[in-house]
């Protein structure tokens, strides 16, 4: 009896600290808004800024359906205001913490079945990713040169690893692609680490044709104290893990110091989602990132810096000019041409639709992020993919689509900007 009720303790224990341990979405909902007017916009972004008990998964713009998530608390409050303001709207998930489960389990039920070392169609933590990246190493493809090296560390001290295919040759361009600087954009680095695969092994001729004219740099993780956090404690963190005095995180997509810094689309409060940081290139991974991007950039013909989710091919400049219109590159034509090839090859993939343009027209105004530092610094192919997905949890047998679409668009540009 003494036995039982010290098991029936135990296992008492165990459940507290499990729930302490991961922050839990049982009950949470995300609902999808429709807000079709400028003035519709203008009202969930006041609300988005002003309630921290929803967290925008996509932001409010005119183009698409803004979607946020709710904890069952205010979900009841949230939807009278929505009905009030007489906005149409549905709930896309009635359960999210469901969601993570079922990923968490898929994950496992994979790892268990694989006859892989590392299943490229799964998801990996961290660890196994580097792991991985350096085991690649070994399969470089003859005449080429492949290596890991780290550019930088985060806030928290881990490495954050890079991947280059290179070949000694002059006048050599390169490729620049990162991904996951928003740490639970997990199908970003699902996504280039095929890419890197496919590279690396000669997948197929347009592998070789990649490879044999260009030099490729690859940050499959820019944020990976995000990431692991992600992967440890809470599958919907978006910031790094830069501890303030009220809150933990920096918005690393609104960090680079472009020349907008700090001005649209961003917030000053620590606590928010968008937070800016305390200033232009504080923080340690985006130190790495614009270290990483200026010395590449006097050869570097493409910056693609990838996130999820929308279907979207954005490019700069994010913010508003001083008439407050959306400011334009002065080559953005040229740009468009190159991709739209790349978005009419993707959508041909597996007949989806993607949206594309400047970023600050297709979605909202924004500033400091990787694409428009990299334009300013003149990398001239300055893009930023919004990957497949409904949700940041994108079920893994999309991991394959998301490669297939991406690569394909990737060699249609290349035939674009040769
Ligand atoms: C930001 O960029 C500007 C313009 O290139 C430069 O003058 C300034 O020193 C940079 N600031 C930081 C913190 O790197
Ligand atoms: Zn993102």
């Amino acid at each position: 009896m003494e036995f039982l009720k010290f098991v029936a303790c135990l296992f008492v224990l165990i459940q507290v600290y499990a729930s302490e341990e991961r922050k839990s979405y049982a009950g949470y909902k995300v609902i999808q808004v429709l807000t079709p007017t400028e003035d519709d916009v203008i009202y969930l972004r006041q609300l988005m800024n002003s309630r921290l008990e929803i967290n925008f998964w996509k932001e409010p713009s005119a183009s698409d359906m803004s979607t946020f998530s709710v904890d069952p608390e205010n979900y009841e409050n949230i939807l009278k205001l929505l009905t009030k303001r007489n906005l149409f709207f549905y709930v896309s998930d009635d359960d999210l913490q469901l969601s993570i489960d079922n990923e968490r389990e898929e994950i496992e039920r994979l790892k268990s079945a694989s006859q892989y070392e590392f299943d490229l169609n799964n998801y990996h933590s961290l660890d196994d990713l580097y792991t991985w990246m350096d085991s690649l190493v070994a399969k470089c493809p003859k005449s080429f040169a492949c290596q890991v090296y780290s550019i930088g560390h985060s806030h928290l001290g881990t490495p954050i690893k890079a991947f280059k295919i290179t070949k000694e040759s002059p006048g050599r361009k390169s490729w620049y692609l990162d991904a996951t600087t928003h740490a639970r954009e997990w199908i970003s680095t699902a996504t280039i680490t095929n890419i890197i695969n496919h590279l690396v092994t000669v997948g197929d001729k347009d592998a070789q044709n990649l490879i044999d004219k260009y030099d490729w740099y690859f940050v499959p993780v820019v944020n990976p104290d995000g990431y692991r956090y992600t992967w440890e404690k809470d599958r919907m963190w978006r910031k790094n893990r830069h501890q303030f005095k009220t809150c933990y995180g920096v918005d690393l997509n609104r960090n680079f110091n472009s020349t907008n810094w700090g001005t649209d689309g961003v917030s000053n409060l620590e606590c928010s989602e968008t937070y800016r940081g305390p200033s232009a290139g504080s923080e340690a991974e985006v130190r790495a990132v614009s270290a990483e991007l200026r010395r590449l950039a006097p050869r570097t013909l493409v910056a693609y810096t990838m996130h999820s989710y929308g279907n979207m091919y954005l490019i700069p400049f994010g913010n508003l000019d001083k008439n407050k219109k959306c400011l334009r590159s002065k080559d953005h034509d040229e740009v468009m041409k190159a991709v739209e090839a790349m978005a009419v090859a993707t959508e041909a993939t597996h007949s989806t639709k993607w949206t594309r343009g400047n970023a600050c027209e297709v979605i909202y105004p924004t500033s400091g992020s990787t694409d428009d530092f990299a334009k300013d610094i003149s990398i001239k192919y300055s893009i930023c993919p919004e990957l497949r997905g409904r949700s940041f949890v994108v079920p893994s047998r999309e991991i394959p689509l998301s490669f297939k679409e991406i690569f394909n668009g990737i060699v249609a540009m290349e035939k674009i900007i040769k």
